[in-house]
């Protein structure tokens, strides 16, 4: 761990600042993102540079994240049944079957999740890469009725494994169905890492009740999009409020509470 930064825990103002040095087991990480989130919960977990670029030059997040974020990262997957994502992360990410680290198993287990954490990804087209499709740990997926691949699909990753969450939208999935379709398996702390399409529409949808969001001290320019990608704006807009704020070495990352409107 010694190549890992300490972060300084800023916010909340009212407590002295405190630094959580990396430690194997984030124990300390583990309790501060524990906190607030005892019930089911939607959160995000997303990285955006000081001028709100969604990926750097590479149109990727790799080259807008860092170690501090690393951190972050890993503990909230350990914290999370499901990972959510969009079938374009999954395509433009390289993600594959998801793996807790070994040293991150046993405060996953005291904070009751399975041993294994499942990927779920939303799709229309069902264009996943193969080397997901073909796992011997397929992930979840999430599509439409009418999907013409839902016949390949079903046979490629089991019938099981083939969530159909249709909704007002024909040939969309829709937000709501999905994450009942999760919930529903007992997958009740989602963890969506974006892309910023799904994120959006899990915000439009009142489903996101937390925000992660990691600043990279960043300027790229260029023609990257926002955390959220929406033609239309939320109506209302979402209000959040600050549970915390960590630093290191001029990253910032924070997390907020969002107010649902059906709350
Ligand atoms: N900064 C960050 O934290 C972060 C996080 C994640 C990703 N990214 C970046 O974001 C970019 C990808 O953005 P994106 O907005 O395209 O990603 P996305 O939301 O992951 O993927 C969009 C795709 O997801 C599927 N999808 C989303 N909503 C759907 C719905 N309601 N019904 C059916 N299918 C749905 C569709 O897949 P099909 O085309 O298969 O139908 C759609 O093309 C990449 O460059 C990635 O690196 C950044």
């Amino acid at each position: 761990m010694a190549d890992l930064p300490a972060l300084d825990v800023l916010l909340p103002l009212d407590s002295p600042v405190r630094h959580l040095a990396p430690r194997a087991d984030e124990a300390e990480l583990v309790a501060l993102f524990a906190e607030h989130a005892s019930g089911p919960l939607v959160r995000a977990n997303m990285v955006t540079t000081l001028d709100g670029a969604a990926t750097g030059a590479d149109h990727v997040s790799g080259s807008i994240n860092g170690p501090a974020d690393f951190r972050v990262f890993r503990v909230l997957r350990a914290l999370a049944d499901v990972v959510l994502i969009g079938a374009g992360t999954a395509r433009g990410e390289r993600y594959t079957a998801l793996d807790v680290p070994a040293e991150l198993r046993a405060a996953r287990a005291a904070a009751g999740r399975a041993d294994e954490l499942e990927l779920a990804i939303v799709t229309a087209t069902g264009e996943l890469p193969d080397r997901l499709l073909d796992s011997d740990r397929p992930p979840l997926v999430l599509t439409t009725g009418s999907n013409p691949a839902l016949g390949a699909l079903r046979e490629r990753v089991g019938a099981d494994r083939v969530l159909v969450a249709d909704g007002g939208t024909p040939g969309a999935v829709d937000p709501r169905a999905a994450v009942a379709a999760l919930t529903g398996r007992g997958l009740v702390h989602v963890l969506t890492e974006g892309g910023p399409t799904l994120l959006a529409q899990l915000t439009d949808a009142d489903l996101l009740d937390e925000l992660c969001l990691t600043w990279s001290p960043q300027l790229v320019g260029g023609p990257a999009g926002r955390i959220t990608r929406l033609p239309t704006w939320f109506e209302p807009s979402r209000a959040l409020t600050p549970l915390h704020l960590l630093h290191a070495d001029g990253v910032l990352l924070g997390r907020w509470r969002v107010a649902r409107l059906g709350a």
